[in-house]
Parts: C-alpha cells; sequence; structure tokens
C-alpha cells in the first residue's frame, strides 16, 4: 500500500482525513494512467532537473533536483489560513470566509472548479508532442516543468473537488481525466484548450497568452469567499508566473534571433528571412492573432448574467478585488462593452455587474499589451521597421458580441468575403504551420546548443549555466 501522506507533499493534513484519502487513492491509479497515455511522449524514463514545491515556505515552494516525471511528487498545497479572512464582495460581503461549501451554492462552485480543473491537463494533452521537436535541452526541460506543474493544478482543483463535494465531486474528478483535448466526442470544456498546439511558437504563444487567461481566472477565484478554494489558487499563482516567463522569453530569443540574422545579411523580405532558417516577423504576428484572439474567447460573453451572479454570491471576485476602490457589491456602478451594429462598433454602458467577464479580459489586455512592447523593444534595438500590434478586441472572436461579425485586425467590420480575403494575411495559414515545423524536424538536445530559430536565453535555470544538462535521457 502507498503511504500518500509521504507520496503526496501537502499542507492539508491529508494523514488525518481518511475519507479524503481513499478518494486520492482510487484517484491516484487513474491519473497515473492517465499522465503515462498522455504526459509529455516517450518522456517517462527522462531524469528531468525540476522544482518540486514540498511545502508553501519561501524555502520549500522551489525544490530542484532530477526527478522522473511519472516519480514526480505532486502535492497539495494551499496557502495557509487567515482566521480573520472575511468574504470580501458581493452580498455576503463582511462575513467571515466560508470554510465549507454553502449549500446554496454547491452546484455553480463545483461548476468552477471543474471548469478551471479542466484546463490543467488540456494543457499537457496538447503540448505532449513537442519534445520530439525541442529547440535545447534547456527549453525541453521547461516544457516539462509546465506540464507537471499543470499536472499539480489538477491535483489542486481534484483536493477540492474530493474534499468537499463528496460523490458528485468524485464522478467530476474522474470526467477531469476521460476529457481529451481535440477530441470530437469527448473534447475539454473550453475552445483554445481544444485547439492543436503543433508547434514551438505554437507553444510559447500559448504559454504567454493562455497562461496567462489562467493568472487572471486564478486571480478572480483567489478572492473566493470560499476559503479553500482562494488559498488554493493563491498557492497555484506562484507556479503560473514562470509558464507565462518561459512563454515571454521564448518568443523574445525567437524575435531577437529572426533580428540578428535580417540585420546582419540586410534582410526584410519575409521569403528571404525563411530562407535563412528564421521565423519571419509576418508570420510571428499571424501567430499572436491567433492566440491572443483564442484566448479573448474563454473570458466568456461580454454580458453574462452568470458572471454577475458569481460575483454577486462571493464566489468569484474581480482582478485584485481588495486593492479596488469602490463598494465591492457594485450595485449602482456601469462598465463599458462592445456591440456591433450595422457596419459599426459601438460602446455601450451596462451595468458593471453584468459585464464582469468583459472587465477581467481588459485587464488581461492591459497586461498583454505590456508584455507585446517588451517584444517590440528587441525589434526596435535591432534598428527594424516592424511594428507588432495586438488586433482589435473584436477580431477572429467566436464568443461574446463579436461573434459572428467579420472584425479586421484594426476593427472594421465587414462582410465574411472581405474577410476571408485577408484571413492568410491576419492568421496563420496551413502553409505558416508547415514552414515553422520544417525548421523542427528534430530535437536539439547537445547541452548548450540550441536551434538556429532561436537564440539562448540570458540565463540558465536555478543559477546553473546554459550548458548543463538540463534532462538525461538514459
Ligand atoms: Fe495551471
Ligand atoms: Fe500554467
Amino acid at each position: 500500500m502507498i503511504d500518500y501522506t509521504e507520496k503526496i507533499p501537502n499542507n492539508v493534513d491529508l494523514g488525518r482525513d481518511r475519507g479524503l484519502q481513499r478518494a486520492l487513492e482510487h484517484w491516484q491509479p487513474a491519473y497515473m494512467g492517465w499522465w503515462y497515455d498522455m504526459g509529455p511522449d516517450e518522456s517517462h524514463n527522462y531524469d528531468v532537473y525540476l522544482r518540486t514545491a514540498i511545502s508553501v515556505e519561501p524555502d520549500g515552494w522551489a525544490q530542484f533536483d532530477y526527478v522522473k516525471m511519472p516519480e514526480y511528487r505532486w502535492g497539495i498545497f494551499l496557502q495557509p489560513r487567515d482566521e480573520n479572512r472575511q468574504v470580501n464582495f458581493g452580498m455576503h460581503k463582511g462575513q467571515a470566509a466560508w470554510q465549507e461549501v454553502p449549500g446554496e451554492y454547491r452546484s455553480t462552485l463545483r461548476r468552477v472548479i471543474v471548469t478551471q480543473g479542466d484546463t490543467e491537463p488540456a494543457s499537457v494533452e496538447q503540448q505532449r508532442m513537442l519534445g520530439a521537436s525541442c529547440p535545447s535541452m534547456y527549453d525541453l526541460r521547461n516544457i516539462f516543468q509546465v506540464n507537471v506543474e499543470e499536472g499539480r493544478h489538477l491535483w489542486a482543483m481534484v483536493y477540492l473537488l474530493h474534499r468537499y463535494f463528496g460523490r458528485d465531486g468524485r464522478e467530476e474528478a474522474e470526467s477531469l481525466l476521460a476529457r481529451r483535448s481535440g477530441d470530437a466526442d469527448n473534447p475539454r470544456i473550453l475552445g483554445a484548450f481544444n485547439e492543436p498546439t503543433p508547434d514551438w511558437l505554437a507553444f510559447y504563444m500559448f504559454t504567454f497568452f493562455t497562461d496567462r487567461d489562467g493568472k487572471f481566472q486564478l486571480c478572480a477565484l483567489a478572492e473566493s469567499g470560499f476559503d479553500p478554494l482562494a488559498r488554493t489558487c493563491r498557492f497555484m499563482l506562484t507556479e503560473e508566473a514562470h509558464h507565462m516567463f518561459v512563454g515571454e522569453t521564448g518568443v523574445t530569443r525567437i524575435i531577437k534571433r529572426t533580428c540578428e540574422v535580417m540585420k546582419e545579411n540586410k534582410l526584410e523580405d519575409p521569403a528571404q528571412v525563411r530562407a535563412m532558417g528564421v521565423i519571419d516577423l509576418q508570420t510571428i504576428q499571424r501567430y499572436l492573432n491567433f492566440h491572443y484572439s483564442v484566448t479573448l474567447d474563454l473570458y466568456g460573453s461580454d454580458v453574462s448574467s452568470n458572471a454577475a451572479n458569481y460575483f454577486t454570491s462571493g464566489l468569484k471576485g474581480r482582478f485584485r478585488e481588495t486593492k479596488l476602490e469602490d463598494d465591492h457589491v457594485l450595485s449602482d456602478s456601469e462598465y463599458s462593452v462592445f456591440e456591433v451594429i450595422g457596419d459599426k462598433i459601438v460602446k455601450k454602458m451596462v451595468p458593471a455587474l453584468t459585464a464582469l467577464n468583459e472587465r477581467l479580459r481588459d485587464d488581461y489586455i492591459e497586461e498583454i499589451a505590456d508584455g507585446v512592447a517588451r517584444w517590440q523593444r528587441v525589434i526596435d534595438e535591432a534598428g527594424i521597421p516592424f511594428k507588432l500590434t495586438l488586433p482589435h478586441k473584436g477580431f477572429h472572436r467566436a464568443i461574446g458580441n463579436f461573434a459572428g461579425h467579420h472584425i479586421s485586425t484594426t476593427g472594421e467590420v465587414l462582410t465574411a468575403e472581405a474577410w476571408k480575403r485577408h484571413e492568410h494575411e491576419w492568421l496563420p495559414s496551413a502553409e505558416d504551420h508547415k514552414f515553422v515545423q520544417s525548421l523542427m524536424t528534430g530535437r536539439v538536445v547537445e547541452p548548450g546548443k540550441f536551434a538556429n530559430w532561436i537564440a539562448p536565453p540570458v540565463r540558465g535555470i536555478n543559477s546553473k549555466p546554459l550548458d548543463f544538462e538540463y534532462v538525461r535521457f538514459n
């Protein structure tokens, strides 16, 4: 028999909770089956230089060592409890934060947790084939780190389901292992998590754009009046930062390498840039447009009564809720959303409570814009006249007020035909994917070596040098 309290590092007193142990004993083998089937391909025997969280203390949450991923210690950690914490928004504002699930919110809360939980294994599934085309050992280690931590995030949500939702929770936990990204019959819940991540440019874009959606959702749930959810999400956020770092620096390094080659060879024409074996900036822009637009959809409808209910009930707050200076009830305030009327995009004021999805999306866009500006600096410093831009919020949207409309990257309302004529300027084509993948036909794994299409990072992981053996293949 496995000693789960030993095997599962935790600060939830797992050793004393028999019911929870039994539930996890059931689920753990199914999880391992999922990892062997859907975790990173052919990786199971590698020794990977990974960080493992073994406690929430500053010195315990990032222990670095070689680990075989199936032996990774997926732990359950909640940020320590603050006895004085209250529900900080909505109709229950001022009550003591809930330590058990309020009966009337049981199914809503379960749905919120399942939706978050579903994204975690989904991204592992989306990324599982990328090891075979990694640009370096450093990058291979980073994708594995992201993957094991998404696995831990799944554990975090499953812990809540098992501990607080009884039989329904156990069934949901099983379903989290049964759905598959992109599967026609049993797909993952949210759209962006069913899109393929076919190459490393897509992977870096995904971790920059879509893991950042994860951050904003976690931030909103970290405000929840249901204290165990809030504390779980707070700890997950410490890990999420590394995922976004991998994405942002990955794209930075690709841009840097492209700019170097363009400058050295005095090239501007994308075809000539491609001929040098690096990714042209136009293709990077198209990937950006795609990942940005599908990620914006994850926030849901601009006007949403569900979002209003989540807030009013105290289940899901706003980004940095407790730092905002207003009444935290929002019964009288308004917020602006966009609507497409005829061939115009018009601004409209709606009750702020109903526009909380849109507000979280706007907070996200602000942070994204800063990151894109940092990418732009690399291009500017190389003296190359190219501007990376964020497309209009309405571009290529499938959910909310822009769904069903054909909005250009600069925000014009077009006919379907006119939009279609520009599609290949705006979104990656099959030909673009083919080109990008033609650069990534094999893996580069000699320590300290990097594929031609990407610059080395500024520094290694955990102060190790760039030529450190981050993965041992055995
Ligand atoms: Fe995650
Ligand atoms: Fe993540």
